[in-house]
C-alpha cells in the first residue's frame, strides 16, 4: 500500500503476508505461549537485518548474552561475529542494579552501532521486574525527565511502547499471551498499544505439534488474513511451505 517503506523480517513466507514487511518505525508485537518461537523470530529478524546492511540491537531481559548467542548459533547465526563487526549489539539488561535508566541504555546502544532494527525481549519480563527500572513519563525542558515509579502493568506497557515509538528503529516487541480468551496478551493492553500484532500458538496433537501464526492487525497494511501454519527447523522459523 502507498509509499510506506517496509522492513523485511526475512522469516520465509511472513513478509508476503504483510505487504512486503513491517512499516518502518512500527512496533510489531509478537505474542504467544512459552516455547512458541518468539525469541527465535526476534533473533531471525536481527540476524537477517545485520547480514543485509541494517544493524540491530537485541534487548534481552530474560536470557544472558551467551544464552542468546548459543540459541542463535543452533541455526547457524553467528551473532558473536556480527557483534565483533559492529553490526549487532546484544543489550543484556541486568536485574541486579538498583535502578537502571532503561531508555538511556537503549538509546546509547542504538547510537553505538547506528541500529535500524530493535527487538525487545520481553515486555512481560519488564513488567515483573519493574522495580529495577526507571521509565520516562515526561520531559521537563530539554534535560530533565520525570520517571515512572509505580507498578501498574498497563501503564508500564503504554509508557514503554511510547518510548519505543520515539526511537528511529523498527521494533519487534515480545510479550506473553494470555490464557484468558477476552484478551490477547498477558497485560491486555499491548495489543492496543502496538502498531501490529502477531499471535503464535503451539498445540500438541498426539505426536505432532500444530503451530499457527495469526496476524491480528498491522496498521496501514493490507494483511493476508487467516491462520497460517509455521514450523521451526534447523534454519529457524518459517511459514509452512516456504
Ligand atoms: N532446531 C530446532 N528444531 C525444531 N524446533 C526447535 C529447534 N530449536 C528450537 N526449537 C523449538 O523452539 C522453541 C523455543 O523457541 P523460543 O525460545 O523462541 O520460544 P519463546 O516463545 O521465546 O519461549 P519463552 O516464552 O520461553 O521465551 C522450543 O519449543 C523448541 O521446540
Ligand atoms: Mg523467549
Amino acid at each position: 500500500m502507498g509509499n510506506i517503506e517496509r522492513v523485511k523480517t526475512g522469516v520465509p513466507g511472513f513478509d508476503e503476508l504483510i505487504d512486503g514487511g513491517i512499516p518502518k518505525g512500527f512496533n510489531l508485537l509478537i505474542t504467544g505461549g512459552p516455547g512458541t518461537g518468539k525469541t527465535i523470530f526476534g533473533l531471525q529478524y536481527i540476524y537477517n537485518g545485520a547480514i543485509n546492511g541494517e544493524n540491530g540491537v537485541y534487548v534481552s531481559l530474560e536470557t544472558s548474552t551467551d544464552g542468546i548467542k548459543n540459541q542463535a548459533m543452533q541455526f547457524g547465526w553467528d551473532l558473536d561475529k556480527l557483534e565483533k563487526e559492529g553490526k549487532i549489539l546484544i543489550l543484556r539488561i541486568p536485574m541486579d542494579v538498583v535502578k537502571l535508566d532503561l531508555f538511556s541504555a537503549i538509546n546509547d546502544a542504538i547510537k553505538k552501532i547506528n541500529a535500524k532494527r530493535l527487538v525487545f525481549d520481553s515486555l512481560d519480563a519488564l513488567a515483573i521486574n519493574i522495580d529495577m527500572f526507571t521509565i520516562p513519563v515526561a520531559y521537563v525542558g530539554s534535560r530533565n525527565r520525570i520517571t515512572y515509579t509505580g507498578k501498574s502493568r498497563r501503564r508500564i506497557t503504554y509508557l514503554v511502547m511510547n518510548e519505543l515509538s520515539k526511537l528511529k528503529t523498527t521494533n519487534i516487541v515480545i510479550t506473553a499471551s494470555s490464557q484468558d480468551e477476552k484478551q490477547i496478551t498477558i497485560d491486555g493492553v499491548s495489543e492496543y498499544a502496538s502498531d501490529g500484532v502477531v499471535v503464535l500458538k503451539s498445540l500438541a496433537l498426539g505426536e505432532t505439534t500444530n503451530k499457527t501464526l495469526e496476524i491480528k492487525k498491522i496498521r496501514n497494511t493490507k494483511v493476508n488474513g487467516g491462520i497460517n501454519s509455521y514450523e521451526i527447523d534447523q534454519n529457524g522459523l518459517s511459514l509452512f511451505g516456504n
